[in-house]
């Protein structure tokens, strides 16, 4: 196979990745797409290690705790429930398994030809893959594309030692409960993982260096995420700046470990826990790519690969896409810049609104946004509106016992036109579609009000904050 021609050549299978090349190739291109993971896993970070098995585990976690907490107020009697790990990581890894594998099954129906190995920039039309066994082969290119993900950071007080201080891949494999899970990160992964494992037993302490969790999303949001937490068993601790931790086998269980932890204040504090979850951030994968050599610039600040708004890097046959990009590192943001950048490639002007890429926190209830929320319009000099709606006065709300929670609409106050859309409740990764789409198409509120949404159903909710948000109040509450 050593020197085969392709129109594309993309390095990295992950959503980026595999997406422009299904993409390309069925609109005519050549396509190879070289993946290094092992195991000829496709579907990268998403499919492996992150989308997918997280919320195979926050499913099953969660139909736990319903059977456990919520099934006797429905008047269902299920004494003595109980879980079985390993089954539950099973029942993961097939899900797991079944989706890698029906990647590859795109592959041979669209004809991509997946090349199983390490992809290394030889110039802007030549990619190098180093198998597994040491061999190397070269593939020429009329278009190389970059989609190598990223990678978990590690804080350099802090370094993984892969059993006791672990980044969420070993945090979605556990092959016990951990009594006390030590978190630092109130992000995504940390609130994510954190669920998972308090749903399960753990006693959950989450340290972040913020005055408030999860920084990415709306201030009110983020606060009352923070108390139903708190609720659920979660413990956090604020503007605390982890400083180290020491692994003092013997004094605790096996493997425990002693986090040290200093507050804004100079108070100084030791947690102690059988693991540590480092849940900081992630960064972008381009280590041993050859990017200098090749003429590809990245960013010196944050490592990630210079793009302009076509994917174009500094190489003009070097484009790159997804996680080592600029942007959010969301799996439907990289699926989508490998669909637009192969339309792109094969002639056609599709574009992307960053400002409509949706965001959610799978915890329960879940969290989902779409546009700018209240802090940013504030810090932009906005006038803007509110129309608030909560779930308790929904009647599917109630009839679910789900009551938590809120939608909030924010428009721009001339001309209503909506902003962003933040949900706080059941289901809310679903509802933001439709939020989505009317913001696609630069809608207003009243648009979404007078849309007849079904009753009864969660959306109604949606309905409601936006008809507070345009005529002034609700029908409903
Ligand atoms: P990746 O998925 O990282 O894929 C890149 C691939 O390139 C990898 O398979 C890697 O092995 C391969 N590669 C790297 N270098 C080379 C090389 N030199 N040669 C060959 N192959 C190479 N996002 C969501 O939208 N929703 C979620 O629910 C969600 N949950 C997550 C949960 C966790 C625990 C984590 C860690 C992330 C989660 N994400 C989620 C983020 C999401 O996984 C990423 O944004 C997404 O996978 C990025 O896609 P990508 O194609 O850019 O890169
Ligand atoms: P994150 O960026 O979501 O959160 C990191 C948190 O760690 C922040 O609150 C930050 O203030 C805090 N922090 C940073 N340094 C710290 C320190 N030294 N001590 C204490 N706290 C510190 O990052 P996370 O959770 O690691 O996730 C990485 C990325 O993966 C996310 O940004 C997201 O793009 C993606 N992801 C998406 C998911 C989804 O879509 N549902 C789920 C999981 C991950």
């Amino acid at each position: 196979m050593s020197n085969q021609r392709f129109d594309l050549v993309v390095i990295g299978g992950g959503p980026g990745g595999y997406s422009a090349a299904i993409r390309a190739a069925q609109l005519g291109k050549t396509v190879a797409c070289v993946e290094k993971r092992a195991g000829k896993a496709l579907g990268g970070v998403c499919l492996n290690v992150g989308c997918i098995p997280s919320k195979a585990l926050l499913d099953s976690s969660e139909l736990y705790e319903t059977a456990l907490h919520k099934f006797a107020k429905h008047g269902i009697k299920a004494d003595g429930v109980s879980f079985d790990l390993p089954q539950m990581m099973k029942r993961k890894d097939d899900v797991v398994r079944a989706l890698t594998g029906g990647i590859a099954g795109l592959f041979k129906k669209y004809k991509v030809t997946p090349v199983y190995g390490t992809g290394k920039l030889v110039s802007g039309t030549k990619v190098a893959v180093t198998t597994d066994d040491g061999k190397t082969e070269e593939l020429e290119a009329g278009h190389i594309l970059l989609a190598t993900g990223s990678d978990s950071v590690e804080l350099p007080f802090l370094k993984y030692d892969g059993k006791t201080v672990v980044t969420s891949t070993e945090a979605l494999a556990f092959d016990q409960v951990p009594k006390r899970l030590i978190v630092v990160g109130a992000g995504y992964i940390g609130l994510e993982l954190g669920s998972v494992w308090g749903r399960l037993g753990s006693k959950v302490t989450v340290i972040e260096y913020l005055p408030r969790i999860l920084p990415i999303a709306d201030g009110e949001v983020a606060a009352q995420v923070q108390k139903l937490l708190t609720k659920q068993g979660i413990e956090f601790h604020l503007e605390t700046k982890v400083t180290g931790a020491a692994v003092k086998a013997g004094v605790l269980s096996a493997g425990g470990v002693t986090v040290s932890a200093e507050t804004k204040d100079g108070k100084k504090l030791e947690f102690v826990g059988d693991k540590v979850l480092v849940a900081v951030g992630r960064k972008p994968h381009t280590a041993g790519l050859g990017l200098a050599e090749a003429g590809v610039n990245t960013d010196p600040k944050t490592g990630r690969v210079l793009a302009d708004k076509e994917f174009r890097t500094s190489v003009p046959t070097v484009s790159a896409i997804g996680d080592i990009i600029d942007g959010p590192m969301l799996a439907h943001k990289a699926s989508e810049e490998g669909v637009v950048f192969a339309e792109r490639l094969a002639g056609s002007k599709p574009h992307i609104n960053y400002d409509a890429i949706p965001s959610v926190i799978y915890i329960w209830p879940e969290v989902a946004s779409v546009g700018k929320n209240e802090e940013e319009l504030k810090a932009a000099g906005v006038t803007y509106k509110v129309g608030k709606f909560p779930f308790l006065a929904s009647g599917r709300a109630r009839a679910m016992d789900d009551t938590d929670g809120f939608v909030k609409v924010l428009t721009d106050a001339a001309t209503d036109r909506i902003l962003g859309v933040h949900i706080l409740g059941p289901r809310a990764s679903e509802l933001i579609a439709e939020c989505v789409a009317v913001m696609e198409y630069k809608g207003s509120a009243e648009d979404i009000a007078r849309c007849t949404h079904a009753h009864p159903t969660l959306s109604e909710a949606v309905g409601e904050a936006a008809r507070m948000a345009f005529a002034g109040s609700p029908i409903n509450f």
